[in-house]
């Protein structure tokens, strides 16, 4: 077990490291002596794959795994179950049991789709899961197959991930304002948007907390502090993204979700209660605005669009 003023850094195994977190974390990681990442995309280590598992670990030794790989199209998982189930579920049980077997601890990414939505005040890990669609049932047996196979693993469940690049509904919204005069918007859908560098953040202050110490393997909510709907969020992309480009849309058109069509139904509350998190690690939760704004000057400022 190392301490803060450790010599060698801990080596974190990242997988799906090309997606929203995983490149946020192995970023915030790589600019911190405190750790060497490891930074896995599918073809570095497919979660699918047993063998892949046990070379990447036989090869890179790592401290600690945190798994952002995952099938994350909500919709498209209703035709695609086999292969939403394959990742969310398999992969998790052939990491959980590789892992396990070489006591090597995983911190694993859930979701706010393992609830139905009906809380308005917010969820909080004790609370019933009750997922509405196959995308929500196969995180929570995912999610499951973990506790049974490796005892050592940080479960942090987030929501309405956002950042500069990826499939998200920031940069979906801009796609749309960019040729549409109107857009409709949820207003009966409530969340917290949470930027995915802000759930890299809270996941390296967990993995130093665990690796001086810290008993407190478990599940954990984490999301970016305000609560609002899909509707206010969108006005505020498009208010944010209207100082840096000239958008069509004029019109922003609030709608009951049950009329956006899609395939699946969204949970109308998407809270999550982060007392938990906050009480055990001290980890804060962060405003969403500030980090909508940081995100948008990156976007434009690099040109990431
Ligand atoms: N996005 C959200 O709003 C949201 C909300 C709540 C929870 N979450 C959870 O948070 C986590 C991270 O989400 P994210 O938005 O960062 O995900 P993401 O951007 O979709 O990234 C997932 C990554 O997994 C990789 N992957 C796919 N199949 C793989 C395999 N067989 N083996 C290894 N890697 C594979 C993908 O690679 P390819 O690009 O090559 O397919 C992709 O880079 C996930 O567990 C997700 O369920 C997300």
């Amino acid at each position: 077990m190392a301490g803060w003023s450790q010599s060698a850094p801990i080596k974190v195994l990242v997988t799906g490291a090309q997606g929203q977190v995983g490149s946020e974390l192995v970023k915030l990681g790589f600019s911190d002596t405190y750790f060497e990442m490891i930074a896995l995309d599918r073809h570095g280590m497919d979660i699918t794959s047993v063998e892949s598992i046990r070379h990447a670990l036989d090869h890179y030794m790592p401290d600690y795994v945190v798994n952002t790989a995952a099938y994350n199209k909500v919709d498209a998982a209703e035709h695609d179950k086999q292969h939403c189930f394959k990742l969310n579920r398999d992969g998790i049980a052939n990491l959980a049991e590789e892992c396990g077997a070489l006591s090597i601890p995983i911190v694993h990414l859930s979701t706010d789709h393992l609830f139905d939505g009906h809380y308005a005040s917010g969820y909080s890990e004790d609370d019933e899961v009750s997922p509405l669609g196959v995308f929500g049932e196969s995180k929570r047996q995912g999610e499951e197959l973990l506790r049974q196979y490796q005892p050592k693993h940080i479960i942090l469940r987030v929501s309405w991930i956002f950042s500069t690049h990826g499939y998200n509904y920031l940069l979906r919204t801009l796609e749309k304002a960019r040729v549409s005069q109107a857009i409709e918007a949820a207003d009966d859908r409530q969340g917290c948007p949470t930027s995915a560098s802000d759930v890299a953040r809270v996941i390296v202050a967990i993995i130093k907390q665990l690796d001086n110490g810290a008993e407190a393997w478990g599940t954990y909510h984490y999301c970016g502090a305000e609560i609002t709907t899909r509707y206010r969020f969108t006005e505020a992309i498009l208010a944010g993204a209207g100082q840096y480009e000239a958008l069509k849309t004029e019109v922003l058109i609030p709608v009951p979700k049950k009329e956006l069509h899609a395939e699946v139904e969204r949970p109308a509350s998407s809270v999550l209660k982060c007392h938990k998190l906050l009480s055990t690690f001290g980890i804060k939760q962060r405003p969403w605005r500030s980090e909508l704004v940081s995100v948008l000057r990156d976007i434009y400022t690099n040109k990431r669009y």
